[in-house]
């Protein structure tokens, strides 16, 4: 097997200096997932979400268009909202400066004593925001690629395997504080090297560890397993209602988001938000047609809950530790050229994802 170095310094893991670079070279201007649009179904919907460390405001326009803002008044910098609700304008909780939905200065108090206020000037710093069939994404940089030029898989992808789901509603979210930094998270989803030693549930009832391939595509990587055959599964599911009952698949998205399908054809959303260096909130979300769950739904969530999604922090953690260890050294990334089911070619593949991003913007 060839062994290609790693290729991101140690200090990049546990630097806070290297973290702030990161949020403004890769989260500053990458697509992050936010919602389902069943909070922003109508026109005065509207959302605050915390995208990496930014407040932003998502709402459903007058026109029918999502448009993400910056959770900042153009007055004294208030944050205009503090939570989800439905109104013609946007309003802030200080002085009241009311605005369209577009982000236009609309309404100033008093204004015929204290003199007109420019609308031109003073209106709500837009970001971007997209909807993928039913998930909606919002990016930093108002310059950015759109969301269907940066990932024209995405939204065909959604579709085909969960053709319902924009009109789905949230059922449950795992979620777990993770004391490690969110690179060395996403390093081990991507790779299933440790599947056969940490995940003793997936590789018997949901997975065939020996047919798993990550395929590295640039930007995202597609993983292709077939499912444990037998009656063996983690969980039962109606294997006549769907065609997804023989494979496991996942879809990652750099920087930080993924989706997976569980034999069966059930997706599930994957975010890592970096908190800190040292810290990633991991959140899984699943969706359903209904908020009463059916006992395989609860079996399947509650099963993924205890084992893959439990059996990774404590070795991520661990890993976070030793990176301040005086004997760390980075180790091998062990390459299968065939792409095999025990190869790292993905994490290598991240590496030089976070190189060129970083270079990109100067920060290294
Ligand atoms: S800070 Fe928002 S209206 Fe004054
Ligand atoms: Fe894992």
């Amino acid at each position: 097997m060839p062994v290609v170095p790693s290729s991101i310094p140690t200090s990049a893991y546990l630097d806070d200096a290297v973290f702030e670079a990161e949020r403004k070279a890769i989260f500053g201007s990458s697509w992050q997932l936010v919602s389902h649009v069943e909070k922003l179904r109508s026109a005065g919907d509207r959302i605050v979400v915390d995208v990496v460390g930014q407040s932003i405001i998502v709402v459903r326009g007058d026109d029918g268009e999502l448009r993400a803002f910056h959770n900042v008044c153009p007055h004294r910098g208030a944050a205009l909202l503090t939570e989800e609700d439905c109104a013609r304008r946007i309003t802030c909780q200080y002085h009241a400066w009311g605005f369209d939905l577009d982000g236009a200065l609309a309404h100033v108090p008093h204004e015929s004593v204290l003199g007109p206020v420019n609308r031109g000037t003073h209106r709500l710093m837009a970001c971007q925001a997209e909807e993928a069939h039913g998930m909606v994404f919002v990016n930093l940089d108002p310059a950015a690629p759109s969301l269907a030029t940066t990932a024209p898989w995405l939204e065909d992808t959604i579709r085909e395997y969960a053709p319902e789901l924009p009109s789905h509603t949230h059922v449950h979210r795992t979620q777990s504080l993770v004391k490690a930094n969110w690179k060395i998270g996403i390093e081990n989803f991507s790779e299933c090297y440790h599947c056969t030693v940490l995940h003793k549930t997936f590789v018997t009832g949901i997975a065939d560890p020996g047919s798993y391939r990550v395929v590295d595509l640039g930007t995202w990587h597609r993983h292709e397993a077939s499912a444990r055959d037998g009656g063996d599964t983690a969980y039962n599911f109606d294997t006549s209602a769907t065609s997804r009952a023989d494979e496991f698949r996942v879809w990652w998205m750099w920087p930080n988001f993924a989706m997976q399908s569980y034999p069966g054809g059930v997706l599930h959303f994957w975010t890592w938000h970096p908190v800190s260096a040292d810290t990633t909130l991991v959140t899984v979300d699943w969706y359903f047609e209904r908020a009463e769950l059916e006992p395989w739904q609860e079996d399947l969530i509650e099963s993924h809950a205890a084992t893959t999604f439990a059996e990774d922090p404590p070795v991520i953690e661990s890993i976070q530790r030793s990176m301040s260890s005086p004997a760390y050294r980075p180790g091998p990334i062990l390459v299968d050229p065939d792409g095999g089911p025990m190869s790292e070619h993905a994490v290598a593949s991240i590496h030089k994802l976070w190189n060129e991003s970083m270079r990109a913007e100067g920060e290294q």
